[in-house]
């Protein structure tokens, strides 16, 4: 056996307490990236989020258990087709990003109740339609990107409990009409002089 010299012996602990240092956090889902990341909220105050990145895993279902203290919660480019058990026990979860999966029905996802979501993603999805107040369930968000989807059909009360929304992004659909109706819910929605940046149909 080769003789271990002092520098080699030396960079194999260096690594092995890099190794320690870095270790993930036993509550961290398998293959997942759990660790703080800057978060800009939908008014673009600054925060430090702790963030649960299971991007681009091939996954088909969500984690069975999220770290607790999850605020920003990242699934894009998977093929979750479903969600079936809500995601109530995270308290303090502000954002999840479910675009580019598989859903096709928003009846499909139970987020549960979630007192803090402010940002919803599920663009690039297969999602029909808008049933009446769809998601009622998560009335403090300000932010839901529905965009490159195939919703042909909105009901009058689909938006119905979002009064907070801001930005409402829908463009990249197949819809025909726009109805006023829609958007009576929901006082708060920003119009920009540019329309296309936060309310944008084409
Ligand atoms: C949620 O946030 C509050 C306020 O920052 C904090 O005190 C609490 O511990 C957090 N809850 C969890 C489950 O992390
Ligand atoms: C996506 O969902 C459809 C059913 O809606 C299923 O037939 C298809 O196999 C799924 N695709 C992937 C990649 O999971």
């Amino acid at each position: 056996m080769k003789d271990v010299s002092f520098v080699d012996l030396f960079v194999g602990l260096a690594m092995a307490s890099f190794v320690v240092a870095t270790e993930e956090r036993p509550d961290c889902p398998k293959l997942c990236v759990c660790e703080i990341r800057p978060w800009f909220s939908p008014s673009s105050v600054y925060m430090e989020a702790q963030t649960v990145d299971c991007n681009d895993l091939g996954l088909f279902s969500l984690p069975e258990k999220l770290p607790v203290g999850t605020q920003v919660l990242l699934l894009q480019t998977n093929n979750v087709a479903k969600i079936d058990q809500p995601l109530d026990y995270l308290a303090n979860i502000t954002e999840i990003d479910l675009s580019q999966n598989n859903l096709s029905s928003i009846s499909d996802v139970h987020l549960g109740n979630l007192p803090q979501l402010l940002s919803l993603h599920m663009e690039e999805n297969w999602i029909r339609e808008l049933p009446e107040r769809c998601l009622a369930e998560v009335a403090t968000l300000q932010e839901l990107y529905m965009n490159h989807n195939l919703i042909s059909f909105i009901s009058p009360l689909a938006f119905q409990g979002l009064s907070n929304l801001v930005r409402l992004h829908l463009n990249s659909n197949k819809l025909k009409v726009i109805k006023k109706e829609w958007f009576d819910p929901m006082p708060n929605l920003e119009i920009p002089d540019d329309r296309r940046k936060s309310c944008s149909f084409y």
